[in-house]
Order: C-alpha cells, then structure tokens, then sequence
C-alpha cells in the first residue's frame, strides 16, 4: 500500500503536526526534553497499555513521537497538533468525544480509550524526512 513522505524539518520542539496516511490521520509530534522525561517518569506497570516511550520512538529519535490520530475508543481524532489546542491533562492529546487523555508518549492514561494511540510503521528516510508506511 502506499507510503506517505512527511517533512519533518519545520516542527519545533514541542510542536506537532497532523498528516494523513492511508486517508486516516497522523500525528507528528516532536517532543521536548520535558515531555520525553514526563513520559519516562512514568512507572509503565501503572499503565492501562504498558509501553516505554523508547518501544513507541526509533532509537536516538526519542523526540518524534509518530502515532495514527485515531482515538482508540471509536475512532475520534483528539486534539492537540494545533496551536493552543487542549491537550488534556497528561500533556499529550485529548480526545473531545468522551474524554480520554493520553500523554506525551501518546499512551492512554484516563478515560474509555483502551489502548494507546497506534505507532504506525514508518522509517526516517533523512534526518527531516520521515516516510510512513
Ligand atoms: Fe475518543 Fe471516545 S472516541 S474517547
């Protein structure tokens, strides 16, 4: 199927992007150094879906958090790529149809969602260039 490039050069750290791949939304999202040690703080058994934020990130780009925008409840897209948008109060994204928050590893923490904001399969093609699928 096909893959989609996506241009990575221009999101500032704690910036995030929405794109679309395989006409459903994804989110590009390059953390900060204090969102990376927010998610890493996180005792991972407590978790709902348990994963660290380096199984979700490739290694040495613990910064690009690259995830499909589709709330694992039913389907929403949460907020949180657009300036100022809410992100919900674990700091990542927040989905506005029911209320679950994820955090700044996309994983979910409060509300129906049962599991994490998906990884997509995608590879860094450049150091700006990331291609999805
Ligand atoms: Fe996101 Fe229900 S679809 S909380």
């Amino acid at each position: 199927l096909a893959s989609t490039e996506v241009d990575i050069s221009k999101i500032a750290p704690g910036q995030a992007i929405k794109t679309v791949w395989r006409k459903q939304p994804v989110f590009v999202r390059n953390l900060t150094p204090q969102e990376i040690a927010a998610a890493n703080a996180v005792d991972v058994s407590t978790l709902r879906d348990p994963q660290t934020l380096a199984e979700r990130t490739k290694p040495g780009k613990m910064n690009w958090l690259i995830t499909m925008g589709v709330c694992t409840h039913l389907g929403c897209i949460p907020l949180g790529t657009g300036e100022g948008e809410n992100r919900g109060p674990f700091g990542g994204y927040f989905c506005p149809c029911h209320g679950s928050a994820y955090d700044t590893a996309a994983r979910i923490r409060q509300g129906p969602a049962p599991l994490n904001l998906q990884v997509p399969e995608y590879a860094f093609t450049s150091d700006t260039v990331v291609t999805i699928g």
